[in-house]
């Protein structure tokens, strides 16, 4: 079952070799998806506070024959991993559970080797609270993060290249929506520019503030289709963790 919000594991670009970390991984559906875009050649390393969730992700990585997902019962703003051991950090609607999200994603930023890649997918409040309706607004939307909230806390945490993506609405309450967020951001060496010229100064901003337009198969749109998974295989093996 997926509680994400996004399709983000095509936008992570993986390749197979690659180390990935899931933060929030629940079920661990974008584990499998990890897994299988790396041709089982990779390592996915899924993280979740919940243990119970992560029994039942382990029982789909087994029946899907996934190869390279390992769980790790750890909360995402104190991960057991060294610096620098992975390539792409991803998360799918799991920090706007968090009450502080700086420290996860500073730590997202640590465990990143440099140039490694970030993939946040979150689903944030936008609009304004009209007056009058503001209390029920509040009340309806008290804790999910803002766009605004993500272009100063990702830079902090030290990511640059961001660039952002917003979807359609999937909830309104008076003039507050809740949408999806997609964040791409790198881990780039002190003082290199992005190969774009973006990172510098403000993050690009795409999408955010028009309605979606894009065709269907994009990291919204194709959703539910992307995360069905065939019958169930062979038994897991692979890669180990990296060690904390
Ligand atoms: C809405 S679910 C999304 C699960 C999964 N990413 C998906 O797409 O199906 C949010 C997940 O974040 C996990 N979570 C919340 N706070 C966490 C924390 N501090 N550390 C690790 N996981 C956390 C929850 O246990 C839950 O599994």
């Amino acid at each position: 079952m997926s509680l994400g919000c996004a399709n983000l594991v095509p936008v992570a670009a993986l390749k197979p070799g690659d180390k990935a970390i899931d933060l929030g991984c629940g079920g661990g559906i974008d584990c499998l998806l990890a897994d299988r875009e790396m041709r089982g050649q990779g390592l996915v390393v899924g993280v979740d506070v919940l243990l119970p969730l992560l029994r039942r992700a382990r029982q789909n990585a087994r029946l899907a024959g996934a190869r390279g997902i390992r769980f790790v019962v750890a909360d995402v703003r104190e991960l057991p991993f060294p610096s620098g051991v992975f390539d792409v950090a991803f998360s799918n609607n799991a920090f706007n559970l968090l009450e502080s999200r700086l420290p996860a994603l500073c730590e997202a930023y640590r465990v990143l080797r440099c140039g490694g890649r970030l993939v946040l997918a979150d689903t944030v409040a936008t609009g304004r609270v009209a007056r009058g309706d503001a209390k029920a607004e509040l009340d309806a939307w008290a804790g999910l993060p803002t766009v605004e909230e993500y272009e100063r806390l990702l830079p902090q945490a030290g990511f640059t290249a961001l660039a952002f993506q917003l979807g359609p609405v999937q909830r309104q309450s008076g003039a507050v929506q809740a949408r999806p967020l997609l964040v791409t951001g790198r881990k780039l060496p002190v003082g290199r520019r992005a190969p774009s010229g973006r990172g510098q100064g403000r993050p690009e901003l795409s999408l955010v503030g028009r309605r979606d337009t894009r065709p269907p198969g994009d990291s919204f749109g194709s959703h539910s289709e992307a995360r069905e998974f065939g019958p169930p295989s062979r038994s897991s093996s692979g890669s180990s963790v990296p060690q904390g």
